[in-house]
């Protein structure tokens, strides 16, 4: 089969672990008979230093015209530390996300058993840990409005608004993937101070009436911070608004030892989309050091979520596995005997290719 991948690489390593990820997919597309027609488009950093919108037009053509997308990092230090700069990087992910419709982020926590020394949890809290942060991301204090500063700048207003609606949709998402898990879902919440949470409360239980399999509970945020790091395996799946899901993702990807392990997937209405969590990493940037398994393993979730291939990802899954077992690593997780960010994807490559 013919498909279409929009290719994002962004700013700082970038780059560098989306060119693995597309090594690996030109391997699946060699085992399997596949082609796979990439389009590149520019975002964040990449595309202001061409004087371009952070996330311009030509790649919002190239992004709608395609049946999945790939894509790296985004964030430039130039604009990092300048609270001043009008237009930002990170503006191009947020107005792709909001083009695209792309309401639920699915980010996945897995531990890899030979991995369990580089968590700095202990071994028996995380060994067997397996959860799904299923963050609502086209709404909440992120792009309400109004955002603005007033009075000379002396104020600064965001503002947190979700509907009914924002909220259905992604419930629906959590409670279908809960079925093919272990049909619990935690919805995440302050429901004891915001009036946004109480919303989310009576909508969730509502529509978890269709759904009499899953088992649903609740959790405040501040709990479940804590709850993440002592007793992560509790969890099944965690529903949760945009900005708590930004966060606790974070703190639950120190679970699987390494954040440069972590793929998500990114979907709506149009074209899902698909990306390591971690970020730009620049000082890592050029020197062929980053860990590209996240990136690796986002273009798995591509082929299984975004392209229907559920063989194809789990070859790339499997052979991301036999790496780790034979430890082809990264300096963040083999600091004794690195291996390239050139020599991970060689590796991941040949294994899918069956050589
Ligand atoms: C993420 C990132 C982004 C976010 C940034 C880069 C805008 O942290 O995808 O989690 O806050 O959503
Ligand atoms: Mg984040």
């Amino acid at each position: 089969m013919d498909y279409k991948i929009a290719v994002l690489p962004g700013d700082g390593i970038g780059p560098e672990i989306v060119a693995e990820a597309v090594k690996v997919l030109e391997a699946v597309a060699t085992k399997f008979g596949h082609r796979f027609y990439y389009r590149y488009g520019l975002i964040g950093g990449a595309a202001m230093r061409q004087g371009l919108d952070p996330y311009p037009d030509e790649t919002h053509q190239i992004c709608s015209d395609a049946d999945a997308i790939l894509f790296g990092a985004i964030g430039d230090p130039l604009y990092d530390n300048n609270p001043d700069a009008k237009v930002r990087p990170e503006q191009g992910l947020l107005a792709m996300r909001k083009r695209l419709g792309l309401y639920a982020n699915l980010r996945p926590v897995k531990m890899y058993p030979q991995l369990v020394h580089f968590s700095p949890l202990k071994e028996d809290r995380i060994v067997g840990a397996d959860l799904l942060v299923v963050r609502e991301l086209t709404g909440g204090l992120y792009f309400g409005e109004p955002r603005e500063l007033r009075n000379n700048g002396t104020l600064a207003v965001d503002t947190c608004v979700y509907s009914v609606e924002e909220i259905e949709r992604i419930t629906h998402v959590a409670f279908k993937l809960a079925r093919q898990r272990r049909k619990k879902v935690t919805l995440v919440d302050k429901a004891n101070v915001l009036e946004t949470s109480r919303l989310w409360r009576r909508v969730v239980t509502r529509l978890a009436a269709d759904y009499p399999d899953v088992e649903l509970d609740f959790m405040f945020v501040d709990n479940t911070a804590m709850q993440l790091i002592i007793n992560p395996k509790r969890f099944d799946v965690i529903l949760t608004e945009n900005l708590f899901g930004d966060i606790l993702s974070d703190e639950a990807s120190v679970i699987s030892g390494s954040i440069g392990l972590l793929p998500s997937a990114s979907i709506g209405d149009k074209v899902p989309l698909f990306e390591p969590i971690h970020g730009s990493y620049p000082d890592g940037a050029g020197k062929n050091i980053a860990n590209p398994l996240a990136t690796i393993l986002s273009a798995a979730m591509l082929l299984r979520t975004g392209l229907s291939l559920p063989v194809e990802a789990d070859a790339i899954e499997s052979a991301v596995e036999e790496t780790i077992r034979q430890k082809i690593l990264t300096i963040d997780l083999n600091s004794d005997n690195p291996y390239k960010t050139s020599d991970v994807g060689d590796f991941v490559a040949r294994i899918c290719r069956g050589a």
